[in-house]
């Protein structure tokens, strides 16, 4: 069985304060137990550590992104040895925002997920079409070639969740209908099957990301193949624990 995963992306968003008190939110919840569903939160790199520090010890964090390879020479960036450094477990790569605004290409993001994997970091890798890709009927092919990417470098699919985010769903209030959702991750998991094999197929977590909230999680969750969600905005309030409580 895989178990539900519930991520919170809180993307370039928060102060110090801000941050500590969605943490006293989080640390105060009821939720079911970490052997039912895990729970990571991904605030910027700068408040990694005092979040780290500050959260209930079931609950674990994220970095947003890394480099791609070793660091070094490469200003602004932080490389995944500095993440393994301060003991932070996951890493978000190949999200949509970064993909479109910073133009991370298909191959860019199967490397960076390889190189981060290699280092010993669990990896939050993001798929996902536009609007435009889903209405021209190419969404299979789009996510396929984002997944192919990855499998091309990747051998050990252990520490993968595969998070496919329509980018038409971010931050839009559209969510996908539970349906659309089913449907996707349905036709990821096939392809897993056929390119990469059938025990990873089976066991690799494919969690929904775009406009998740605590009104839609529940249906959403109760599809086979939704294995849990990244939830943007909602992560930041009050509601993303409901959003955890829709494991069971
Ligand atoms: P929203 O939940 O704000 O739509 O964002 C989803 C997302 O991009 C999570 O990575």
């Amino acid at each position: 069985a895989r178990k539900f995963f519930v991520g919170g992306n809180w993307k370039c968003n928060g102060t110090t304060e801000e941050v500590k008190k969605i943490v006293t939110t989080l640390n105060e919840a009821e939720v079911p137990s970490h052997d039912v569903v895990e729970v990571v939160v991904s605030p910027p790199f700068v408040f990694l550590t005092l979040v780290k520090s500050l959260l209930r010890s079931d609950f674990h964090v994220a970095a947003q992104n890394c480099w791609v390879r070793k660091g070094g020479a490469f200003t602004g960036e932080v490389s995944a040895e500095m993440l393994v450094n301060l003991g932070i477990p996951w890493v978000i790569i190949g999200h949509s925002e970064r993909r479109a605004l910073l133009n991370e290409s298909n191959e860019f993001v199967g490397d960076k997920v390889a190189y981060a994997l290699s280092q010993g970091l669990k990896v939050i890798a993001c798929i996902g079409e536009t609007l435009e890709q889903r209405e021209s009927g190419s969404t299979m092919a789009v996510v396929a070639a984002q997944t192919k990417a990855i499998a091309d470098k990747v051998t050990n699919w252990d520490n993968v969740v595969l998070a496919y985010e329509p980018v038409w769903a971010i931050g839009t209030g559209k969510v996908a209908t539970p349906a659309q959702a089913q449907e996707v991750h349905c036709e990821l998991r096939e392809w897993l099957n056929q390119n990469v094999g059938a025990d990873i197929a089976a066991s690799v977590r494919i969690i929904y990301g775009g406009s998740v909230n605590g009104a839609n999680c529940k249906e959403l969750a109760g599809q086979p193949d939704v294995d849990g969600f990244l939830v943007g905005g909602a992560s930041l309030k009050p509601e993303f624990v409901d959003i955890i409580k829709s494991a069971t």
